[in-house]
Order: C-alpha cells, then sequence, then structure tokens
C-alpha cells in the first residue's frame, strides 16, 4: 500500500496541504468503531480511556496524521488510493479493467468499479447495501442497484452465463454454509428483474487472484467516471446529500464522534 500512495502522492504534495493537525500538543486518543468491538474477545477500551482525560488526553477529532490527508474537496478516486484498502483499490480497479475489456457499456464497468466500495474503507457487513447507498446520489439507479444485488447473487449460480458457486466462498464460509432467506430473498428478486445481468456481471468479473506486478493505473477511469459518476464540487462529504456522513465517516474514520 505504501508503495501505491508514495507513487500517487510523492512525500511534500500531500493533496491536504502543510495545515497543523488539530488538537496540537495533545495526546489524541482514539476509540475503535464499537461494531469492531462486538463478539471478537477485543476490549472495550472506552471506560480507560475516559479516565485518561485530562489537559494532555482527548479524544482525536479530525486529520489523523497515521492517514494520508484528503484535499479538501475529495473526488472519487481520492478514496481510491488515499483511503481504499490495497486488496479493495486492486480487486476495483481489475473488475472494472475486466469489464471494459470485455466489451460492456460504461454502466457495467462502473458499477464493476463500485461494487465493493463499501468494503474499501467503511464496513464489510452487507457491503452490497452499503455501497449502494453510498454511491446511490451520484450515479445512474442501474449502477447502484446493481451493487446493492451483486451481493446476493454471488451465493447463486448462474450457468447460463457460466457462473458457478465461488470457490472462494467455499473457503472463506464452509463447503456447507447456506446464505440466510433475506440473500435468498433479495436473489429472487433481482433474478426476476429488467437489470439483472448488469447486477450479475458484476459477479462474473468479481475475481480474486491477482498476477504479480499487476498494476492499474485509476486515472484510466478518469474518463468513464467524468461521464458516469455526478462528482461534487464540494467534494464528497461535503456536498449535504443524504449520504454526506459516510464519506466524511471515511475521511475522518477515528473521529469520537
Ligand atoms: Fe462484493
Ligand atoms: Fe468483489
Amino acid at each position: 500500500m505504501t508503495s501505491r500512495l508514495n507513487e500517487t502522492h510523492p512525500a511534500g504534495a500531500a493533496p491536504g496541504g502543510d495545515e497543523p493537525y488539530p488538537q496540537a500538543g495533545r495526546e489524541r486518543m482514539i476509540m475503535p468503531q464499537p461494531i469492531a468491538l462486538l463478539g471478537n474477545g477485543a476490549t472495550n477500551p472506552e471506560k480507560e480511556l475516559l479516565a485518561r482525560l485530562d489537559a494532555r488526553h482527548v479524544f482525536m477529532m479530525g486529520d489523523n496524521p497515521a492517514l494520508p490527508r484528503m484535499p479538501k474537496a475529495p473526488t472519487l478516486l481520492d478514496f481510491f488510493r488515499l483511503r481504499f484498502s490495497d486488496i479493495a483499490f486492486r480487486h476495483l480497479l481489475q473488475s472494472a479493467k475486466l469489464a471494459l475489456d470485455a466489451g460492456h457499456g460504461e454502466k457495467v464497468v462502473m458499477a464493476c468499479l463500485l461494487h465493493d466500495i463499501s468494503n474499501g474503507a467503511l464496513l464489510r457487513t452487507d457491503h452490497g447495501y452499503w455501497g449502494a447507498q453510498l454511491v446511490g446520489p451520484y450515479v445512474d439507479e442501474e449502477v447502484a442497484w446493481a451493487i446493492r444485488y451483486h451481493q446476493a447473487l454471488r451465493y447463486f449460480a448462474d450457468e447460463s452465463v457460466g457462473f458457478k458457486y465461488p470457490d472462494a466462498y467455499n473457503a472463506f464460509f464452509g463447503p456447507d454454509y447456506q446464505p440466510p432467506e433475506y440473500i435468498r430473498k433479495a436473489y429472487e428478486e433481482a433474478r426476476n428483474h429488467r437489470w439483472y445481468m448488469t447486477s450479475r456481471l458484476i459477479t462474473i468479473y468479481d475475481v480474486y487472484s491477482f498476477q504479480d506486478g499487476w498494476h492499474i493505473d485509476p486515472e484510466e477511469f478518469t474518463d468513464i467516471i467524468g461521464r458516469n459518476f455526478r462528482q461534487p464540487k464540494e467534494g464528497l462529504g461535503f456536498d449535504g446529500s443524504p449520504v454526506a456522513h459516510m464519506w466524511r465517516t471515511m475521511i475522518w474514520p477515528n473521529n469520537f464522534l
């Protein structure tokens, strides 16, 4: 990941400029997100951190120096470069590139480019639904719909287009795993919908193998994004849209409140 960030933003060229970080001179404590502390044996540090509060200890609010600084008006590709995990970054670009090289239209390419955006830097659980919501105000309705339903379609084969139940899912969940009822229902809804194939194509280009030395420059998608993603001039997170808070959560994932 480091090499990717360095490539895009060489030292001294941080997009957010050289402004000082907030809460200067104090230790900025980070409280993990509650959802990351549930059920995994992690100790919830909230009481201990609250007990440490004094003139020198505060909870972090605003830019975290441990993260690459985001520009004031972040674009979609800024999130790709500065916030997404390395796996999500590569996975989404590869998926979009495969769709593009196969000759699909821009809606399909966009759906592939954005399909796992939620697991990129926000939440894995129900990622199709979160991802569809994140991009909903900025893309064609069909693109958001396809992203929402790809989560369910991944569990169900479609021999007519050569899609089999993923080997990766046998490894991830065990060969006897059965998806829950709401996923089955979502699959049925999608199967009977006129946009079914848009979502199905996401599952076809949803490939988790990367070649050594593989590299796709995200700039390759700048024109397609320009035509298919209504990038707000205020930046993602600051346009007052119903999902702006979700983008801000990725900009400042360590804010206490
Ligand atoms: Fe996915
Ligand atoms: Fe995926």
